[in-house]
């Protein structure tokens, strides 16, 4: 652990030389408070540095949702080591999670609000104070672990709040494949599994698309305004990229046939897209080689 107040000021040296050292996740997690250390494994860590590392120094706007006793937030604070940290959980921390920010020095960047991740309007309404119009570098979700609730936040934040190239990271979506978790089941057909693959389908839209029987909706589940870049997805943790690429997720795509787009194509098109689809999107038709041209891919 790397004491920041005026407590310590004779440690000044000694912090920055490790600072300087640039300590590992692993071992700032070690640094925690027993009382209030999370219970990520190094699996968690290394999958953090990987992705991370380089952006340690970096000034981030970071939402954490799902708290706990703190650790975690904790950790990231000391992690990021120049971040501002909005941490949301439905419950409090422990006292002892303020005392300790205080302690470290962290209060002037961590903030904790209590919001629930499936309450979109609420949810927005704290970032919106917190971050005021700066676009988010990172989102953690370590919450419900929950289909519905995971989903709503995703869906909530990743369009919105999310800049173009932040992550958002996904944690404990294996739980998923337990029996014994409340919407989980071992083929992954519920809980975060399901999530995880409709995520995975929105990364596959151009090759889902590309079927040699030529025209095709887009059969979207996911309705984002923005795409996914890329995926980083390891047992029990993911990670989504925001493109960077502007591609509204509910538009129709129109895959090019043999007749090259005719409107009577076009017609029978818009005739097969499901009803609830037609209202839940504003429909845009777009002829795939347009579409991958945008997206910088062959048609
Ligand atoms: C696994 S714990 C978080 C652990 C913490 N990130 C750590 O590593 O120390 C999950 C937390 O999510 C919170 N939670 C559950 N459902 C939630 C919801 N709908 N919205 C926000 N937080 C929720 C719980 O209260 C609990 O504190």
């Amino acid at each position: 652990m790397l004491p920041r107040n005026a407590e310590t000021t004779s440690w000044t040296e000694e912090v920055k030389a490790a600072m300087e050292k640039t300590v590992s996740i692993n071992q700032l997690a070690q640094g925690i408070e027993p009382s209030l250390r999370s219970d990520k494994s190094d699996h968690y860590f290394n999958f953090y540095s990987d992705l991370f590392e380089s952006q340690r120094q970096l000034p981030l706007g970071i939402l954490e949702i799902g708290v706990f006793h703190g650790g975690s937030t904790l950790l990231f604070a000391q992690y990021f080591r120049e971040a501002e940290i909005l941490a949301i959980d439905i419950n409090d921390p422990p006292q002892a999670f303020f005392d300790e920010l205080v302690r470290l020095g962290l209060s002037d960047r961590v903030q904790f609000a209590r919001v629930s991740q499936s309450d979109p309007q609420n949810l927005m309404a704290v970032v919106e104070r917190h971050f005021a119009d700066k676009q988010l570098d990172l989102i953690i979700d370590d919450a419900s672990h929950f289909y519905a609730e995971t989903r709503s936040s995703f869906t909530t934040l990743f369009p919105t709040r999310l800049r173009e190239g932040g992550t958002f990271v996904i944690e404990d979506w294996g739980c998923g494949y337990w029996p014994t978790w409340p919407d989980g089941n071992p083929a992954g057909t519920d809980g975060l599994p399901r999530l995880i693959k409709e995520l995975v389908d929105v990364i596959a839209l151009p090759d889902r698309t590309c079927q040699e029987d030529s025209k095709r909706v887009l059969p979207t589940q996911m309705q984002l305004p923005s795409p996914i870049r890329r995926a980083v997805i390891t047992g029990s943790i993911a990670a989504f990229v925001r493109s960077e690429a502007e591609m509204p997720g509910p538009e129709l795509l129109f895959v090019d046939g043999p007749d090259g787009g005719s409107t009577t194509g076009l017609r029978e098109l818009l005739r097969s897209v499901p009803a609830a689809f037609r209202a839940s999107a504003r429909p845009r038709i777009v002829r795939f080689r347009e579409w991958s041209g945008r997206m910088g891919r062959r048609g």
